[in-house]
């Protein structure tokens, strides 16, 4: 039996700073982050939106055309999640009205706990074929201003159908693990950003990978030449560039630099313009390589590995299936990235540094250019969130809108 996503979709924020104003404005040569890094243009979430509105409007879009009664279970896989109790999978469960007979749960290890969540989905489908499986996977990318981190932030939300009737890629039975207790990135609980040891995190991504691709090697018996494409996480784009010539370095691959670019290069595309999205950073890239890449990629076999400071890598493979490209919304995601608002510096910090109150009091968020959720406010600690049935941006009037009852 083939299991696998039947449905894929994203949703990343309509604010974004291009990274040549970074530079200049963290006085830094822009090549850093152009040619160093690989990042072009970063994506920020407006104050009224948080990962449950990512994520619901990711499912949203991905549920389109999809049987939602048989959907018995809705995973959502975070590490800047909202609450350290309630999980975030139920806030999507009610905003998308979904079956009450349901399983909603959250999970966590930082960027790769979704494809934990992925692994998870499949074996509940592989024991109740009938079933479908809604995974979210969505996060916001926030290190300090002016630190090495900034310029790979990002923020963004993945959505998928796994189901027995998969229709963009069946996913192989294998999977390749490695877990090291490391401090090479993490978040204690009353800090807002993340730390992290940048240069000791890339030495420890690449040993993750390595070890993760060898225990692949032996579960599956495959081998390099066994996958056309590839898509690795991406905490920036050139790490997935470094990632795979380092694994093509190991397995002798006698393909040429050219060759191995043209690998995983189309997987680098969205990356490149919305930024490190944690969780849904390494399925933005195989969106992004189905989405750009030219030619028909039916039938081909895609490696994939998924890292998860900390730390924990797993690497695994999946088939394109026939009629891939009729399943996916590009045009919705082509629009989603062209039509975004170039924020200017004083904009982006004045959304970065904005928090909500910590007193339980009533508050009304500002209304800024959302999809079709966003986060209305906070009311006695609870989060409330409304469906928005038009994006408009209008002027906010915070007074008023705290006596306006929100959907949720
Ligand atoms: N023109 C072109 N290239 C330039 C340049 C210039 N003027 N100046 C520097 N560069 C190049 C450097 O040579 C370097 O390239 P190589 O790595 O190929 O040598 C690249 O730009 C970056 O330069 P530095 O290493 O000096 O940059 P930095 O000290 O500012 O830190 C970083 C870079 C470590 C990635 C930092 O941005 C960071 O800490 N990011 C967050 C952590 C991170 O993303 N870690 C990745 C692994 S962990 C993970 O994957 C989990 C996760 O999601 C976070």
């Amino acid at each position: 039996m083939k299991t696998g996503i039947e449905s894929i979709s994203m949703y990343i924020p309509r604010f974004g700073l291009d990274i040549r104003d970074l530079a200049k404005a963290r006085n830094v040569d822009p090549s850093k982050f152009i040619r160093g890094i690989g990042q072009e243009f970063m994506a920020v979430p407006a104050p009224d939106e948080d990962v449950v509105t990512l994520g619901a409007n990711a499912a949203l879009q991905a549920l389109e055309g999809v049987d939602r009664s048989a959907i018995r279970t809705v995973i959502f896989a975070t590490e800047s999640g909202i609450d350290q109790s309630k999980a975030a999978a139920i806030y999507v469960h009610k905003l998308l009205d979904l079956p009450q007979n349901c399983r909603t749960v959250e999970m966590k290890q930082a960027c790769c706990s979704s494809t934990s969540a992925l692994h998870f989905a499949m074996a509940t489908v592989a024991l109740h074929p009938e079933q479908k499986v809604l995974l979210v996977a969505s996060d916001v990318a926030r290190y300090g201003l002016g630190s090495p981190g900034e310029p790979t932030q990002g923020a963004g939300a993945v959505a998928m159908v796994i189901s027995a009737q998969p229709k963009i890629i069946a996913m192989g039975e294998h999977v390749g693990y490695y877990t090291e207790d490391v401090m090479d990135f993490w978040r204690p609980n009353y800090m807002d950003e993340a730390l992290v040891d940048g240069k000791y995190s890339i030495k420890v991504y690449m040993h993750a990978l390595e070890e993760a691709w060898n225990d692949y090697r032996t579960q599956s018996q495959a081998h390099f030449e066994s996958f056309r494409h590839f898509c690795y996480h991406l905490p920036f784009s050139r790490m997935g560039l470094k990632a795979h010539l380092h694994l093509a370095r190991l397995e002798k691959s006698g393909l040429s630099a050219a060759g191995l670019q043209a690998q995983v290069e189309p997987s680098l595309a969205y990356n490149r313009r919305i930024g490190n999205a944690y969780t849904a950073s390494l399925y933005l890239g195989l969106l992004s390589l189905l989405e750009t890449h030219p030619e028909s990629l039916e039938g081909n076999r895609v490696g994939f590995f998924s890292y998860g400071s900390g730390c924990m890598g797993a690497f695994f493979g999946g088939t394109i299936l026939p009629g891939y490209r009729k399943a996916l919304p590009t045009r919705v995601h082509r629009d989603l990235m062209t039509n975004r608002q170039r924020l200017t510096l004083a904009e982006y910090e004045a959304f970065y540094t904005h928090t909500l109150p910590q007193d339980g009091n009533c508050y009304r968020t500002d209304r800024h250019r959302t999809g079709a959720f966003r986060l209305a406010g906070l009311e006695n600690h609870q989060r409330l969130y409304e469906k928005v049935p038009q994006v408009k941006v209008l002027a906010a009037d915070a007074a008023e809108a705290c006596a306006a009852a929100p959907v949720m």
